[in-house]
């Protein structure tokens, strides 16, 4: 058990009185593929070592009691007066309160018979791009799920945790974070196809190349009302080009040329959303055939391209991010980089030679740190299983 496990552990035992079980709940990272999982695109994402730890058990009363070890922060609350909150009360809540709403796959919702202790906290950065919610959401999920034997899947899992997400934090994200924490494999990346919400994994083989991930400690307050406002745009798009061109998905368009005759029909911004939106379909594809055939130096050029869309089309980027990704297109030894994750603020995800790593790094974190007069956060991450109790 590592320290952060031991930790929470340690402070479930000092707090409550049965012996818990303990869950290791991953972030993510996404290699490419952004901002196309709402849009029916595929992703690449895997699951990291960074995450939230989990320590739950049954309490046989009718209340909840969880402790934010990150917070230092308790709540406590009857299982039947589950109602939206602030801050990360709002994520655990949302997770409870989706088991028990009836919902298709689920049949009738599920019953919550008694009450619950849960300790957690972890080593993930908060606004990095990196998911910290779905480790937040997805332990608890699991660890309900195992506590009250109700059976559900992985994929029902990943699902229900994006519900929640949608519903008291109201954030109306896609399924690649839910799907990566659920569905993470060590050492391998995932090709999720989210139209038809199924995966396929492959090795990541990076020999001779490392990923580093540089968080620009910028965390935009606007990250989740202008995430909600490009998927409305996007849906926007959506609805003009089914009406004029007869078609039901983004992934029906197979170039951006086949966009162009719709261009009067839109506004500029919901023509370049859904431009960046039909060409990043396109170029996930490509990328995920260079990665299959090891050919890192093509993808890297794709993860490039996927970052001037994201900063110039899609608009999620921010000064800070460019100016990452700039330093990193300027030193030949770093073979691809771009953005990561919902964007205005959070990290930038770098393939780098090994040899040539800690200088890149050092390089560009001091020249960010005369511009910006911030230290970036350098994090290396290991891919790693998906959501999992630890013995
Ligand atoms: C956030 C969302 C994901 C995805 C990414 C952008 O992480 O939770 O569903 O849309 O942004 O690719």
């Amino acid at each position: 058990m590592n320290t952060i496990a031991s930790k929470v552990n340690d402070i479930f035992k000092k707090n409550y009185s049965l012996t818990p079980h303990l869950y290791f709940s991953p972030g993510r990272i996404n290699f490419i593929g952004e901002h196309i999982d709402y849009n029916d695109g595929f992703v690449m994402p895997a699951a990291i070592d960074k995450g939230i730890y989990y320590a739950i058990a049954l309490n046989n009363t009718d209340d909840i009691n969880f402790y934010s070890v990150d917070f230092d922060e308790k709540l406590t609350i009857n299982i039947r007066d589950i109602k939206k909150m602030t801050g990360w009360k709002n994520y655990v809540l949302s997770v409870v309160n989706e088991f028990r709403i009836p919902f298709s796959i689920y049949g009738e919702g599920a019953e919550m018979k008694a009450g619950f202790d849960c300790v957690f906290g972890g080593n993930i950065a908060d606004g990095a791009g990196i998911s910290s919610s779905a480790a937040v959401e997805g332990g608890l999920a699991f660890g309900i799920n195992e506590l009250f034997k109700f059976g559900y899947s992985r994929k029902e899992l990943a699902l229900l945790c994006q519900r929640a997400e949608h519903n008291f934090p109201g954030v109306m994200c896609g399924i690649m974070d839910q799907y990566a924490n659920m569905f993470g494999k060590k050492d391998h990346v995932i090709l999720l196809d989210t139209r038809s919400v199924e995966h396929q994994y492959f090795p990541l083989q990076l020999e001779g190349y490392e990923i580093v991930l540089i968080n620009t400690k910028v965390h935009h307050s606007l990250a989740s009302s202008e995430y909600n406002v490009r998927r409305k745009q996007c849906e926007e798009g959506l609805e003009i080009l089914k009406k004029e061109k007869g078609i039901n998905s983004f992934r029906d368009i197979k170039s951006k040329e086949e966009l162009l005759p719709f261009k009067d029909k839109m506004t500029g911004k919901v023509y370049d959303r859904c431009k960046y939106v039909v060409e990043e379909i396109i170029r996930t594809q490509a990328a995920a055939k260079l990665l299959q055939q090891n050919n890192l130096i093509e993808f890297g050029k794709l993860m490039f391209k996927t970052h001037e869309g994201l900063s110039k089309l899609y608009e999620v980027s921010c000064k800070e991010l460019d100016f990452l990704v700039e330093k990193a297109k300027e030193n030949k030894d770093v073979i691809g980089a771009r953005m990561m994750g919902g964007g205005f603020g959070g990290c930038t995800i770098n393939i780098i030679k090994k040899e040539s790593s800690e200088k890149f790094l050092s390089d560009a974190t001091t020249s960010y740190k005369n511009k910006f007069h911030v230290e970036a956060e350098i994090i290396q991450v290991r891919i790693e299983d998906g959501t999992h109790e630890i013995i």
